[in-house]
């Protein structure tokens, strides 16, 4: 289950890694996660119009730094000849390149980019064909099963990348239409390893280290990608190997979750300053303060929060609670 995990040229340490998150998995979150225990994370994903339209500017979104490493880059777009560029312009800025084929939003789908794609095989093709053609980085697909339920043209697309020389495939079994509705039906991801010879990773519900062993179980997947188990929980990546190596886990106190989100306002300010890092904390506190007493009034705090001392005394109220050493229940208080 848990073993190291290779991909084209690159050897992961393992094979549990963070998924791209539009909006949440900026060099702060990957930080965290990395030192939670995930072996691979990836940048949000970057627009391939943005990258060959507006160079510099787009690649700035690509900063990162020797602890977070290695790195996926993910690209969203819908042309093999600018991806094929993207391609070129990116190498050297992470370890590993990802084509997004299974983003839902209109925003996206409506540019014919990410899950769009899975309408149209012949292109996921020449995509694949035409960046294969322009780097050597170790190249990845991220998919859905489909655009309309059933359609399950996730067996035909993962022929295709296997044939023009992926290195490995992400499955979200999930269609497009059903967004994040429903549950991922993970006997996909089964069927899809039973069909293919590169890795095949699986994402999809993955909520718990629980459910994380019962994915590789289950479908005999290579690896897996976290996503929003990781929301409010990077524990998760550390639960997950003491899970596997003692059948039991411990979870995060209330003092846990109080230095977390210090530590990672600490990191939004040393990148954007103190306006931007409060934004995005109050985020990330909303998913930080849940399941012990008094985690709803620290949410609302959260919300009016508009300075680093306001945030510095919600975590010393959080500290406060009596409940730093009991038992997190997924009910709210
Ligand atoms: C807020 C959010 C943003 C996401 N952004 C991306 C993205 O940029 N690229 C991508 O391939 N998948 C993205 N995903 C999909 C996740 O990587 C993952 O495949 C999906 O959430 C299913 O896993 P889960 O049920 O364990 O969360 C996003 C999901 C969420 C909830």
């Amino acid at each position: 289950m848990l073993k190291p995990l290779t991909i084209g040229s690159l050897v992961l340490k393992h094979n549990v890694v963070l998924a791209p998150l539009a909006g949440i998995t900026n060099l702060p979150f990957r930080l965290i996660c990395r030192e939670a225990g995930a072996s691979l994370a990836f940048t949000e994903m970057v627009s391939v119009n943005g990258l060959v339209r507006e160079g510099t500017k787009t690649l700035a979104l690509l900063k990162s730094c020797s602890d977070d490493r290695p790195l996926g880059i993910q690209l969203f777009g819908d042309k093999p000849s600018d991806l094929a560029e993207a391609a070129r312009m990116v190498e050297g800025y992470g370890e590993l390149l990802d084509i997004n084929m299974g983003c839902p939003v209109r925003k996206v789908v409506g540019t014919g980019a990410g899950s769009a794609l899975l309408q149209e095989p012949l292109k996921i093709a020449a995509i694949i064909r035409a960046v294969r053609a322009a780097t050597k980085m170790p190249l990845t697909i991220k998919i859905r099963s489909g655009w309309h339920c059933g359609d399950n043209v996730f067996k035909e697309v993962g022929r295709i990348a296997e044939l023009e020389g992926c290195d490995a495939i992400t499955l979200h079994p999930r269609s497009r239409s059903l967004m994040f509705t429903g549950e991922a039906d993970w006997s996909h991801l089964a069927e899809l390893k039973s069909l293919l010879s590169i890795p095949v990773l699986g994402s999809g519900d993955l909520f718990t280290p629980e459910d994380c062993l019962r994915m590789f179980a289950e479908t005999g997947c290579d690896g897996i990608m976290i996503a929003r188990g990781a929301l409010g929980n990077p524990w998760i990546f550390t639960q997950l190997k003491e899970l596997y190596n003692t059948g039991g886990h411990t979870l995060a106190t209330t003092f846990q979750r109080a230095d977390l989100i210090e530590k990672h306002l600490n990191l939004f300010v040393s990148e954007w300053g103190e306006t931007i890092a409060v934004r995005e904390i109050k985020k990330h506190i909303g998913w930080y303060a849940k399941g012990f007493p008094g985690a709803s009034e620290i949410r609302r705090g959260a919300n009016h929060a508009a300075s680093i001392d306001e945030i510095t005394t919600l975590t010393d109220k959080i500290r406060q609670t009596t409940a730093s050493q009991v038992h997190f229940s997924n009910a709210d208080d």
